[in-house]
C-alpha cells in the first residue's frame, strides 16, 4: 500500500463478508489476528458487502448487517487510526479490476472452485454469475492493494491460490502490474467446525443455531450451546483421530487460553465432558465480552461510524486508484 512513495512494512489484507453476526469461526480464524497485526504490519481490513450479493440478500438487512460488521471490525480491535478500513462497495475499483480480471479468467479455473460447487449445490435456484465470478471480485480485492499478506482461514485458501495464478498469469503477459500475495494461514484455528456436527465447517449460515457461537451471544447462550456440543461416547479429553467433536473444543480453548494442547489435555486428566465442556464454554464468553461491550458502544455511534468508513473510502480510493490506473494502461484502455 504506497502511499508516499516509500515502503518500509509489508501490507496485510483481508476482508469478511457482512452476512449475520461473525462467527466464532470468524474470529478465531481471522479477525482476532488482524488487530495484532497492525503494529507489525501496513494493514487493509474491509467489509466484503459485494460479495454478499452473490446470494440472494434482503436489502434493508444487508444495510444493516453491512455497519454492523463494520461496527464488529472495530470492537474487534482494527484501531482506524493504524490501519485502513473501509466497506468494499465504497470503492469503486474493486468492481473495475474484478471486471478486467474476469477477462484473464478461464470458465475451467473458475468451475473447479469448491465454495463455487458448495454454494450452487446450496442455492440451486439462484447460480448466478457473481457465484461463479467471485474468485475475480476476491482477487481484485486484494491485487489493488498490492497486499504481500493475506491472512484467512483455510476456506479461502483456494481463493488465494486462484489470485496468485491470475496476477502472474497478467505479469506474464503485460509485465508486473502486481504483487503476488501470500496467504498467511495459521496451523491451528484455520477451520473451527461447527458445534453440532463437527465434520463441518462452523457457517453462520447454519440452519442450526446451536452449531455456531456469533461473536455477540450472550455469555448464558455461549454456555448453553457448548453444553450442547456434540462429542463422542469416550470419556478422555484428548486430542486424537476420529475425535472430531473433542478435537475442535480443545482447539477452541488452547488458542484462547494459549496452552499447549498437551497441557489442555493435562488439565482435563480424569475430569468428564460436562466440565471441559463448561471451562471451554466460560473462556469464549469470557474473551467475547469486551467484543460485545465495544459493539454497544461503536453501533450506538452513528456519526462516528460515518466519519470512518468515509475517511477508509476516500483512503482505499486513492491508494487502489493508483494500480487500476497502471492496469488500465496495460491493457489499452485509452486514457481519459
Ligand atoms: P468469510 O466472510 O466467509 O469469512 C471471513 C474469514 O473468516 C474465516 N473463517 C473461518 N476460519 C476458521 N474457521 C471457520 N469455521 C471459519 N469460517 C470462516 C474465513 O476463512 C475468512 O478468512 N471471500 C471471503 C471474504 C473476502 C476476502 C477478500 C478475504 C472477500 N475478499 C480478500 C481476504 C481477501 C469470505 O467470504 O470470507
Amino acid at each position: 500500500m504506497e502511499e508516499s512513495g516509500k515502503k518500509e512494512k509489508q501490507t496485510i489484507l483481508s476482508g469478511i463478508q457482512p452476512t449475520g453476526v461473525f462467527t466464532l469461526g470468524n474470529y478465531i480464524g481471522a479477525i482476532r489476528n488482524w488487530g495484532k497485526m497492525q503494529e507489525e504490519y501496513d494493514c487493509a481490513y474491509f467489509v466484503a458487502d459485494l460479495h454478499s450479493l452473490t446470494v440472494r440478500q434482503d436489502p434493508a438487512a444487508l444495510r444493516k448487517q453491512s455497519l454492523d460488521a463494520f461496527a464488529l471490525l472495530l470492537s474487534c480491535g482494527i484501531d482506524p487510526e493504524k490501519s485502513l478500513i473501509f466497506i468494499q462497495s465504497h470503492v469503486p475499483a474493486h468492481a473495475e479490476l474484478s471486471w478486467i480480471l474476469s477477462c484473464y479468467t478461464q470458465f475451467g479455473e473458475l468451475s473447479r472452485m469448491t465454495q463455487f460447487k458448495d454454494k450452487s449445490a446450496k442455492h440451486a435456484d439462484n447460480v448466478n454469475a457473481g457465484l461463479f465470478t467471485y474468485p475475480a471480485l476476491m482477487a481484485a480485492d486484494i491485487l489493488l492493494y498490492q497486499a504481500d499478506l493475506v491472512p484467512v482461514g483455510a476456506d479461502q485458501k483456494q481463493h488465494l491460490e486462484f489470485t496468485r495464478d491470475v496476477a502472474t498469469r497478467f505479469n506474464n503477459l503485460y509485465g508486473g502490474a502486481f504483487k503476488i500475495p501470500e496467504p498467511y494461514i495459521s496451523q491451528t484455528g484455520a477451520k473451527i467446525m461447527s458445534l453440532q456436527e463437527p465434520t463441518k465447517k462452523m457457517s453462520k449460515s447454519d440452519e442450526n443455531k446451536n452449531a455456531f457461537i456469533t461473536i455477540l451471544d450472550e455469555p448464558n447462550v455461549i454456555i448453553n450451546k457448548f453444553k450442547r456440543a456434540v462429542t463422542d461416547s469416550e470419556k478422555e479429553v484428548c486430542f486424537r483421530e476420529g475425535k472430531d467433536g473433542i478435537n475442535n473444543l480443545i482447539t477452541i480453548y488452547s488458542i484462547l487460553t494459549g496452552k499447549t494442547v498437551a497441557q489442555v489435555e493435562q488439565e482435563f486428566a480424569g475430569k468428564g465432558y460436562g466440565d471441559f465442556k463448561l471451562a471451554v464454554g466460560e473462556v469464549v464468553a469470557d474473551k467475547l465480552a469486551p467484543v460485545r461491550e465495544n459493539f454497544k458502544r461503536y453501533s450506538a455511534d452513528r456519526a462516528y461510524l460515518e466519519q470512518v468508513y468515509r475517511a477508509g473510502a476516500d483512503r482505499a480510493a486513492a491508494i487502489s486508484a493508483r494500480t487500476l490506473a497502471k492496469v488500465k494502461k496495460k491493457v489499452g484502455l485509452a486514457a481519459r
